[in-house]
Formats: C-alpha cells, structure tokens, sequence
C-alpha cells in the first residue's frame, strides 16, 4: 500500500509508449462517429471484449484495425492530448512516444497531418501539463526496407520535428539486420535510434541491434535474458531496456506476472525501466503496470526508485535535465 503510494506519486518518464495504442475504445467510437468510418464491433463493449491475445501479431491485428478511425489532423491531435492528460494524472513528466507513419501512409493519411496533430497536442501538454517529450517515428519491421527508407526520405521536411527512429511490429522474421542500411541513414542524419528486440525474438535480435544498428535503447529485451553474455554486455554498455509489464503479460511474454524477469534485470544490473507499451489494449497506464509489480513481485521502495530513476537516465534529455529529475525524486 505504501508501496503504491510511492509509485504513483514519483515523477517518472515513459520511454515506450505507442501513441496509436493509447486510443481508447471510447475515442475510436467517437472518431469513428465524427469520420463516418464503420467499425466491425457494435459497442465499447464488443470493442473491448476483443482485446484478448495469445501472442503478439494477434494483437497487432486488433491495433491496426483500431487506428482506422484516424483520418484527420484533429484526431492526431485528440488521441495524442488524451494519451498526455491520463499520463498527468500518474505524475508522468517526460514522454518519449512512438507513432507508426508507414500504418497511417497506407490508408492514404499524408504525414504533415500525422506530425501536426501529435506535435500540436505534445506542445500543448508541455506548456499546460508540464510534460517534456520527444518523439520517435518508429519503422514497421514486417514491411520492407525500401518503404522505410522511403519512409525515412518523406520525413525529410520534418526532421527538426524529430527525435530518433524506433522500429516495431512483427518481430518474428523480421531481424534488426534487415533495416541496417536505414538505420545507419538515420545515425549519419545525427538521430538516435531504438528497436524493439527479444520481446518474442531470439537473444540474436539483441546482438543484431547492438552490432549493425548500434542502438541508443533496447525495446522489451526480455529475452536478453536468456543469454549471460549478452546481459553482461548490455550492463556493461549501460543500456536501457524499456519494459512493458502489462504488454509482456496481455501478448504472453510472460505466464503470469509472479514470473516477470523485472526484478531479476534490475538484480544483473540492466537498466530497465517500467512503461506502458499500448496502454489501451494492455489493461492500463504507466502506474497500473507499477501497480502490477508491487502486486506479484517482491518489490522494495529501492527497486521502485531505481526504476525510476533508470527512465530519466535512458530519456534522450540533457544530463543537467537528468539531474534534475533525479534529484526531484529524493
Ligand atoms: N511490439 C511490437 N510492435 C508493436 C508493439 C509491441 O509491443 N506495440 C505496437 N506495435
Ligand atoms: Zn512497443
């Protein structure tokens, strides 16, 4: 109890966080009402009942089916203020978000329309909520490198309005390496980049993102930890892992949540960090996943500081902003 008081009253950062999986059923009724799109379920509630997954891709079928209702600036911008002002209430202070363009590209959504609105509601979120943020056009994995390299020379009138480039989507099948030459493009152009890697992948993904992207940041990397050699390496380069409880539990990473490795990386001296992933979809927000961990894991007051102090570490912020945050949670 005392425990989740203190977890929900930190200031911490979410470094994971998909802005096209914050879309609540509510809001895809709405937009979907405002749009004129038909939607396959009757009710918030058919919605809803459809968020059961056995593994990753079933999920992503369900995510992609959902952002059909984004069509316009404003909805971008709707979805993105929602998403800050729910995190406001959990005392998160610095997002770093992903969107996924080439999804949004494909059903005719120009990207001006896409950054405008996400950027106008961040904008908003910092002078009103306080909220610092960075944002990371992350590549779909299970589409070609050619379209994210296309993707990428699209972007080129927005890169002052972006912070890094991620990757995501299917993994399995889809390995680091087969984007090496985009995401050395992306290093060359001086941003950092992140992928998503060992959430249903192999310890190899790990390696691949570490020796041809050279990642500033692992996405998920719980199966790192399969791997000794690889978790020393990951210490030893001080890399962040951004984990996501809740997903990790929703797409079957883990059996239940007594057997998540959390406390097991913190304990090799990994940086993992505590997010929410696609909050909609995964059964909440940044403080119902720390919620989750003090609920079935042995967590003490300095795992829960160490976390937290582990995300303002890994944010691409200032180290003179790090200090800060980390000073304003002793
Ligand atoms: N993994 C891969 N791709 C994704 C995810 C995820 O957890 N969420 C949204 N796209
Ligand atoms: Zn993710």
């Amino acid at each position: 109890e005392e425990l989740l008081q203190l977890a929900e009253a930190m200031p911490k950062a979410e470094l994971h966080l998909h802005i096209e999986g914050s879309l609540e059923p509510e809001l895809v009724f709405q937009l979907a009402e405002r749009n004129g799109v038909k939607l396959a379920y009757s009710s918030v509630d058919a919605l809803r009942a459809a968020y059961a997954f056995n593994n990753l891709q079933e999920f992503l079928d369900v995510y992609y089916a959902g952002m059909s209702v984004l069509l316009k600036e404003q909805d971008f911008y709707d979805l993105t203020w929602a998403y800050l002002n729910r995190v406001h209430q959990d005392h998160v202070v610095h997002v770093e978000i992903f969107f996924d363009p080439q999804a949004h590209l494909e059903r005719g959504i120009p990207l001006d329309v896409q950054i405008s609105g996400i950027r106008r509601a961040l904008e908003q979120g910092q002078a009103e909520l306080g909220i610092s943020f960075r944002l990371i056009l992350s590549f779909l994995r299970h589409l070609s490198e050619d379209s994210a390299l296309e993707t990428l020379e699209l972007a080129r009138p927005f890169y002052d309005q972006l912070d890094g480039f991620g990757l995501d989507s299917s993994e399995q099948g889809h390995p680091p390496e087969k984007f090496a030459r985009v995401f050395a493009r992306c290093k060359e152009l001086g941003f950092r980049i992140t992928v998503h890697a060992g959430e249903e992948g192999p310890p190899d993904y790990v390696y691949q993102a570490l020796d041809q992207l050279q990642v500033d940041r692992i996405d998920h990397g719980n199966r790192s930890m399969e791997d000794e050699v690889l978790v020393q390496r990951l210490v030893g380069a001080g890399l962040t892992l951004t984990v996501c409880p809740l997903s990790n539990l929703k797409l079957c990473v883990v059996k239940d949540m007594a057997q998540h490795p959390i406390l097991s990386m913190l304990k090799k001296g990994l940086k993992a960090t505590v997010n929410s992933d696609d909050p909609a979809y995964f059964g909440g927000y940044v403080n119902d996943n720390y919620r989750a961990l003090i609920q079935h894991l042995p967590v003490t007051r300095d795992h829960l500081y160490q976390l937290a102090r582990n995300a303002f570490e890994g944010a691409w912020i200032s180290d003179d902003e790090k200090e800060a945050h980390i000073n304003e949670l002793n």
